[in-house]
């Protein structure tokens, strides 16, 4: 199907399909492939990835692509980034430029009028891609699709859009397809679905072959996989995984065969799903060993072995418990060759590593995580996730300002509404002026959505809560004065 689809683009076919499907199902397997396979065309790949811990931060998904195109490395200061946009397009960034190059704009520039600038930044992008990306059909891959935020949705359109054939392939589980923002909306329903399901048997007996690097497997052996993991890949994986973990299945490196120990096979307790069986392998790590991976499901997917140890909650250094906990398939290298970064070999394994932790423990790892990573660049999103996961509405409340506002300046008016939103709930007590400014900003984000009801409402009480006699009573404060009012910056 894909190798169709890719005929199709070098003819000037422009389509958009989307893979769904259940977590570890093989949706990434599937995207890697595909590249792959593009790789040997005159095809240009584009790959932007979402991240749930990112979804807030405007066009995160597309930094390092975009930096890639610009011919930047990762972190470019903000001049040499608006100094090469001007050089490509002729057109200044402003402060917007925040939005590619991971730094926040100071709070006077996004005073200045949001609304005004996210138009510019998105056609500034257009006119990026416009000059640098249309000499060649385009792949656009789009990897966990369903943590996309909105700005960087908007911009998959402006590709689709461009004058050259694009193919937009994205993946996304089964149930976030009912979360995505209304910017996904265009890929969402008119892409055509893959939908994947369970492995065959025969796929099953090829994973194991493949997983142990040997030739012939018992049959018997996949009877017993299949009886319990079924057809789904990243199970079969796991519990392969935690055969060989116990000893059960060890590969004899002299004539590389598959030896079972049958006796300890059938008395292993195998839990029945997929996160009990991670759960499982976890849990036979040592006590400290846990620990960092814990740690490491509080800063992501993927993360820096120095920021899990500085959080971790006995000083040490964690490289030993990476190095073999990536041995044993739980950890892998990070996709950043230039960093030292580490990641969960699946998404799944963060999750579940995550979950081992105790109410107390995920509180104060989060304060920590917050603590050290407070004045990095661009953290603003990802400040707000660990203040609120931190429970800590004291830190979490300017936060969650400050994120919705650097979300607003990006185009994001989806996530900013969501931060202004969240951050109504913890509003300092009797403090009238910052709530009053907090549904301004809300009332911005509406605005942007196009919900004028809602906007209305939220600037009335934000006037209210200023004590600003209102202009003509309720009723004549329209629509258009409400525009009005967000143009003027009205503070
Ligand atoms: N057809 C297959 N043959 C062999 N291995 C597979 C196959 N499909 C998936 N796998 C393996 O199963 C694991 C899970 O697959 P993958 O990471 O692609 O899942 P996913 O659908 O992207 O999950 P998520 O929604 O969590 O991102 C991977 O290690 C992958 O290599
Ligand atoms: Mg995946």
């Amino acid at each position: 199907l894909f190798d169709d689809a890719l005929v199709a683009l070098e003819r000037g076919e422009r389509r958009r399909y989307l893979v769904v499907g259940e977590a570890g199902i093989g949706k990434s397997r599937f995207l890697r492939a595909a590249s792959e396979r593009a790789a040997a065309s005159p095809v240009r790949t584009l790959t932007v990835s979402g991240s749930s811990l990112e979804r807030g931060t405007p066009f995160y998904a597309w930094r390092r692509t975009l930096l890639g195109l610009l011919g930047l490395g990762d972190r470019p200061s903000p001049d040499a980034v608006a100094r090469r946009v001007e050089a490509i397009t002729g057109m200044r960034m402003g402060p917007g430029a925040a939005a590619i190059e991971g730094l926040a704009p100071s709070a006077t520039e996004v005073a200045v009028e949001p609304s005004a600038m996210t138009g510019a930044v998105h056609e500034v992008l257009a006119r990026v891609f416009q000059r640098l990306a249309t000499d060649a059909p385009i792949l656009l891959i789009l990897e966990v699709a369903g943590q996309l935020d909105s700005a960087s949705w908007s911009l998959v359109d402006t590709v689709y859009g461009l004058d050259t054939p694009v193919l937009v392939l994205g993946a996304i589980r089964t149930p976030e397809l009912d979360e995505v923002p209304a910017e996904a909306m265009p890929v969402v329903s008119d892409a055509e679905r893959i939908r994947l399901d369970a492995l065959a048997p025969d796929d099953v007996t090829e994973m194991i072959r493949d997983i142990f690097d040997v030739d012939d497997v018992p049959p018997r052996f996949i009877d017993t996989v299949l009886s319990r993991a079924g057809g789904h890949p990243l199970f079969v994986e796991e519990m392969a995984m935690s055969m060989r973990d116990q000893g059960a299945a060890t590969v004899d490196q002299r004539d590389h065969s598959l030896r079972i120990d049958w006796e300890l096979l059938e008395r292993m307790a195998v839990p029945a799903s997929l996160h009990g069986i991670i759960g499982s392998r976890i849990g036979r790590l040592g006590a400290t060993e846990q620990m960092t991976l814990k740690v490491a499901g509080v800063l992501g997917l993927s993360f820096e072995p120095g920021d899990a140890a500085a959080i971790h909650p006995s000083p040490r250094s964690v490289d030993d418990d990476i190095r073999h906990m990536t041995s044993i398939g739980l950890l892998t290298a990070g996709s950043d060759a230039r960093s030292a970064s580490v990641a969960f070999r699946h998404g799944l394994v963060a999750e579940v590593a995550y979950s081992l932790l105790t109410g107390d423990q995920r509180r104060r790892l989060h304060a920590a995580a917050a603590e050290h990573l407070t004045g990095r660049p661009g953290a603003e999103a990802v400040l707000a996730h660990h203040w609120t996961e931190a429970e800590r509405p004291d830190r979490a409340f300017p936060a969650l300002v400050t994120a919705g506002e650097r979300a607003l300046v990006g185009s994001a008016a989806h996530e900013a509404a969501g931060y202004f939103r969240t951050a109504l709930g913890m509003v300092p007590a009797a403090s009238r002026l910052q709530e009053g400014a907090v549904r301004r900003r809300l009332g911005q984000a509406l605005d942007m959505l196009g919900d004028d009801p809602g906007m209305r409402t939220e600037l009335l009480s934000a006037a209210k809560l200023f004590g600003y006699p209102l202009p003509g009573g309720r009723l004549a404060f329209g629509v258009g004065i409400g525009r009005q009012l967000v143009r003027l910056g009205w503070e």
